[in-house]
């Protein structure tokens, strides 16, 4: 177990698939059990730049919550809560941007990008890296496991530290390390392009097993017979299943689609009984804890204490350098 710390927040956006789960959870996961001081939050300030109905922001944060508690986050040694139950990140926020170069924020990549599909940015979308610096400066953590596309916020985070600390002297605000899983590859959708939610070619994480079995049954193959030869290594099919099958087992479904002796409604069958096998523990956690948001509830909110004390702390110390107080 190392001493150092990590933090990272995750947006709460809808219903998670799979690509989410071994592309972010997993690693995310992991990580925050090697270390003794670990923050997962639910970035629901920075949702808000893309989610404007009361109703679904509320379930989308209960959803993440629950499925990362039946993931197997342990409340007691990751820290879980609403990035909206500690004001001082608006605060701390609103501290950091009075710093920030307008040409930093132009340069960053979510604005950059509306921006190129023509599409209109709000301010919040424009201040986004400030946020997200402030989340990450109030708690101090050696690393922040994020992906590849968040690697720039985490190097504007570091701008803000040094800027800060260099105008106001002393070094109330510390740099952190992004950690990024390179090896973690891009997951396929039932396409076989990337697993996402824009492309509507996801298998949930979550969902009853006809619902993902269906999913499964509808991922796209080229049309060869049973008794056909076929290349595992170009079948999306295969492509998930190196997700769930053991050496062993996936060395014998290889031979088997080199042989021409598998088809494909079989491998899907084969595909969905190994999600199934692999998942139930987690399906029945998550079925249990959604008749229980109480509990949920419950944890977001016991955490946030923890966070308000780390968070204030922080804020205070800023707030003094400054001359607020
Ligand atoms: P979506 O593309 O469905 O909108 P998000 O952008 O909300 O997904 O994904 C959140 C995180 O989940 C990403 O930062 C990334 O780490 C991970 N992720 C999403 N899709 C995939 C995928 N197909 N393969 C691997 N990781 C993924
Ligand atoms: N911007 C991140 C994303 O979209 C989520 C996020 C918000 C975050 N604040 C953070 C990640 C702080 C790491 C640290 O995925």
């Amino acid at each position: 177990m190392s001493t150092k710390s990590v933090l990272t927040g995750l947006q709460p956006s809808g219903a998670l698939h799979l690509g989410n789960y071994f592309g972010s959870i997993v690693p995310n996961l992991e990580l925050a059990e090697k270390h003794d001081k670990s923050i997962i939050f639910i970035a629901d300030l920075h949702a808000l730049n893309s989610i404007q109905d009361k109703k679904l922001l509320q379930e989308y944060v209960l959803d993440l919550a629950t499925s990362l508690l039946a993931c197997g986050l342990h409340p007691d040694k990751i820290l879980m809560f609403k990035q909206s139950d500690v004001s001082a990140h608006s605060e701390l926020s609103w501290i950091l941007s009075t710093l920030t170069p307008m040409g930093l924020l132009e340069r960053s990549h979510a604005y950059k990008d509306k921006k190129a599909k023509g599409q209109d940015a709000t301010a919040g979308l424009f201040g986004y890296p400030i946020l997200m610096a402030a989340d990450i400066l109030l708690y101090s953590p050696d690393f922040v496991p994020v992906g590849k596309d968040q690697k720039q916020h985490v190097e504007i985070t570091r701008d803000l530290a040094n800027k800060f600390n260099h105008i106001y002297g002393g070094t109330v605000l510390r740099s952190p390390e992004p950690v990024i899983s390179e090896e973690v590859g891009v997951v396929p959708g039932i396409d076989g392009e990337k697993m996402s939610k824009s492309y509507n070619n996801t298998i949930p994480l979550f969902g009853t097993p006809k619902e993902i079995k269906k999913r499964v049954m509808q991922i796209v193959t080229d049309s060869k017979g049973v008794e056909e030869k076929k290349d595992p290594e170009t079948c999306n099919i295969f492509a998930l299943a190196k997700l769930y099958l053991s050496e062993s087992e996936l060395a014998d479904l290889a031979k088997k689609y080199e042989t021409g002796t598998i088809g494909y409604g079989d491998a899907k069958k084969l595909l969905f009984s190994a999600i199934e096998k692999y998942m139930t523990p987690m399906w029945t956690k998550y079925n249990e804890l959604k008749q229980n948001p109480e509990y949920v509830l419950e944890v977001l909110e016991k955490a946030s204490k923890t966070a308000n004390i780390i968070a204030n702390r922080q804020l205070e110390k800023v707030k003094k350098r400054v001359g607020l107080i």
